[in-house]
């Protein structure tokens, strides 16, 4: 195995499921990933809400942090030097090259994660993110901040988790416009639909994703349909560059849905899921989200936590990408995945 040569910094703010998964894979199977690349890496800090805020510029041990929350004890116990009381000062203060911005989505303005995300490029950190607040309310004005201060912002966790979209599209498919999209892009719903028809109550289903750790802190967010439509929204503003404030998106939820309706999709040779659905119209985007009878054959017709997308494109027909399963591994990846494309981007460069 090739010998780590680098060494490189990273923060987090929000330390919930996604960022504690990201943490604990470390060290094991993400930390051979970066030897792989000759990279080492260093959690610097980590800051919560209601966990407490810690930074330590010698690396926090991943083994004491995971224990430390798991035990509803403070990262703050952890801290070594000047204390740090807001995570806006931890983010202007903490020594690193990488912040992750893994808070709590806020479907309607996106923050604080957008100021968070701004704070940090001003200061000339690289940022990834698995929120899609800041990439639907945000993404031109902080991709341009991050070309002026010649850093990376990448989101590929904003949708689908680690399954390629936004990679896909600005690196796999040149010369090609997306025209439209549709997709089963909230996990969630698509285990609660799939489970009530196995039969399940929709509430013994919501709680199998809170176990699972994939439904959002507020699961009404996934039930109503915001999540979905705030990854519409981030997509429309990746793909056309058009900024749709979410709601507005026309949107309606699978809070209604009776196992009777799953049944009576199911003896059709239908699924029921919830469809994200969006097309450019000139210099606009329109945007919905509903639950829709889908065949069985099409491929957002998954099972359990499937997630898919199809795209339909002018040069390449339609294209489309399948999440299998969608578990809070496939999102920890998204952000070992961004990771590795500052590392090997910024191979060579002075930091
Ligand atoms: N879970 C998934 O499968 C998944 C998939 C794709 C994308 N995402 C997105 O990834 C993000 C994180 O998801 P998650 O499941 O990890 O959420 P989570 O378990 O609810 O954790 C959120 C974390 O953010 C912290 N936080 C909230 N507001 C904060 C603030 N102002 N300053 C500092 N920390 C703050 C919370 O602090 P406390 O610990 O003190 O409460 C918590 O540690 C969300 O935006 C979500 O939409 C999640």
């Amino acid at each position: 195995m090739r010998h780590a040569s680098r060494t490189v910094r990273v923060a987090l703010v929000g330390f919930g499921n996604v960022g504690r998964t990201f943490v604990a894979h470390l060290q094991g199977s993400y930390h051979d990933a970066l030897r792989r690349e000759g990279v080492a890496l260093r959690v610097t800090g980590i800051a919560t809400r209601r966990h407490g805020i810690a930074i330590d510029p010698r690396g926090l041990d991943a083994r004491s942090v995971l224990r430390q929350v798991k035990a509803g004890r403070s990262l703050a116990e952890l801290h070594r030097g000047p204390s740090c009381a807001t995570s806006r000062r931890f983010i202007e203060t903490v020594p690193a090259d990488v912040l992750f911005e893994v808070t709590t989505l806020d479907p309607r303005r996106g923050e604080p994660a957008t100021t968070h995300v701004r704070t940090a490029l001003k200061r000339g950190l690289h940022v990834i993110t698995a929120n899609k607040g800041p990439v639907a309310h945000a993404l031109p004005s902080l991709r341009a901040l991050a070309r002026r201060r010649n850093r990376l912002f990448l989101h590929e966790g904003s949708v689908l988790d680690g399954t390629p979209v936004f990679n896909l599209v600005e690196r796999c498919l040149p010369g090609v416009r997306v025209l439209s999209f549709r997709g089963t892009l909230n996990g969630t719903t698509s285990l609660v639909l799939s489970r009530m028809e196995d039969g399940r109550s929709a509430r013994e289903a919501l709680r199998e994703a809170q176990r699972l750790g994939i439904a959002e802190a507020d699961p009404i967010l996934d039930v109503d349909g915001w999540d979905a439509a705030v990854k519409g929204c981030a997509l429309a503003q990746a793909l056309w560059g058009i900024r749709v404030p979410p709601s507005r998106v026309l949107r309606t939820g699978i809070g209604r849905i009776t196992r009777g309706d799953v049944r009576r999709a199911a003896r059709s040779g239908e699924c029921l899921r919830l469809v994200v659905r969006g097309a450019r119209v000139g210099r606009r985007a329109r945007l919905s989200v509903r639950p829709e009878r889908i065949p069985l054959a099409d491929p957002l017709a998954g099972h359990e936590g499937d997630s898919a997308l199809v795209l339909t494109t002018d040069l390449a027909g339609e294209i489309a990408v399948v999440e299998r399963g969608g578990t809070i591994d496939q999102t920890a990846y998204a952000l070992l995945s961004d990771l590795l494309t500052i590392v090997r981007s910024t191979r060579g460069a002075k930091r």
